[in-house]
């Protein structure tokens, strides 16, 4: 049986998100090719993680038997979110475009994922990367929407695209290989003209078809990653990025994990 994550960060709720109907039609399709599927939802968009503070980063670099009280409570929601991705064979996450970036909302999920003795360890004697991933061996798919286009490597706003090297960047801490991130991303949003409709059309095509070629795949997708993530250029991530797009799919707009 498979576990899918699925991670929605929108802002907006779901009858205004792209992306959101992207994730709810990857996890449909998902559940049609596997159906015993148990599927985790985090909804940070509409309930935000907060930001890291000097508490938080404190009770982290303190070893767990030596934490007080008030840092294992400060690292309970972190501690928790972890545990979801150590769950997941698969994480969806939707992955809007905000300032060219990342929204708040899903760097502060990276920010309490990334986490030491729990998703990575550090050891200066490694010499020039003294980081290395503790997870491996999960699949990331990105369903991404923008209201502007040419984010693509080579593009004309390719050198402006902090979203898609970021998260390929951070993919480690996710146990996932940034090599076999799968990347959907729907463009024109802000034009909404012909080319934001096709966009639309196409990733939700692009969309359903990863999520049925992972969910038939189940359990075999499992062995699709290799066991030794790396840390891709920008320029890799930005060659990855297929460039696509959606359109309206209700979602529950809990933001607590959801478990099916
Ligand atoms: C606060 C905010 C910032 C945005 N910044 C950008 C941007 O820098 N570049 C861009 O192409 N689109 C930008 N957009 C447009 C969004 O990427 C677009 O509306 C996308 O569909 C958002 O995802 P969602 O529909 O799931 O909410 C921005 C939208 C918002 C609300």
């Amino acid at each position: 049986m498979a576990t899918l994550l699925r991670i929605d960060a929108s802002a907006q709720l779901e009858d205004r998100s792209l992306t959101r109907k992207l994730t709810g039609i990857f996890t449909e399709e998902f559940l049609k090719a596997a159906p015993d599927t148990e599927i985790i939802v985090r909804d940070v968009g509409y309930e935000p993680i907060p930001a890291i503070d000097h508490r938080f980063i404190h009770a982290a670099f303190t070893p767990p038997h030596a934490r007080e009280r008030w840092m294992r409570e400060r690292l309970a929601l972190s501690d928790r979110l972890v545990d979801e991705v150590e769950e997941a064979d698969i994480i969806v996450m939707g992955a809007p475009m905000y300032n060219y970036g990342l929204p708040t909302a899903l760097k502060g999920w990276i920010d309490h994922v990334a986490r030491i003795g729990r998703t990575f360890s550090f050891d200066p004697s490694r010499g020039d990367f003294p980081i290395e991933p503790i997870l491996s061996g999960k699949k990331l798919v990105v369903l991404s929407s923008r209201g502007e286009f040419g984010f693509e490597a080579g593009g004309q706003r390719g050198h402006m695209n902090a979203l898609d090297p970021a998260i390929a960047a951070c993919a480690h801490y996710f146990g996932v290989d940034a090599r076999t991130i799968e990347t959907v991303a729907i463009e024109y949003q802000e034009f909404k003209d012909d080319r934001h409709y096709r966009s639309v059309e196409a990733a939700k095509r692009k969309t359903r078809e990863i999520a049925l070629r992972l969910g038939s795949s189940w359990p075999v997708s499992g062995s699709l990653v290799p066991d030794t993530p790396v840390i891709p250029s920008a320029h890799e991530a930005l060659e990855r990025t297929a460039f696509s797009s959606s359109r309206h799919f209700p979602v529950n707009p809990d933001s607590e994990a959801r478990r099916r």
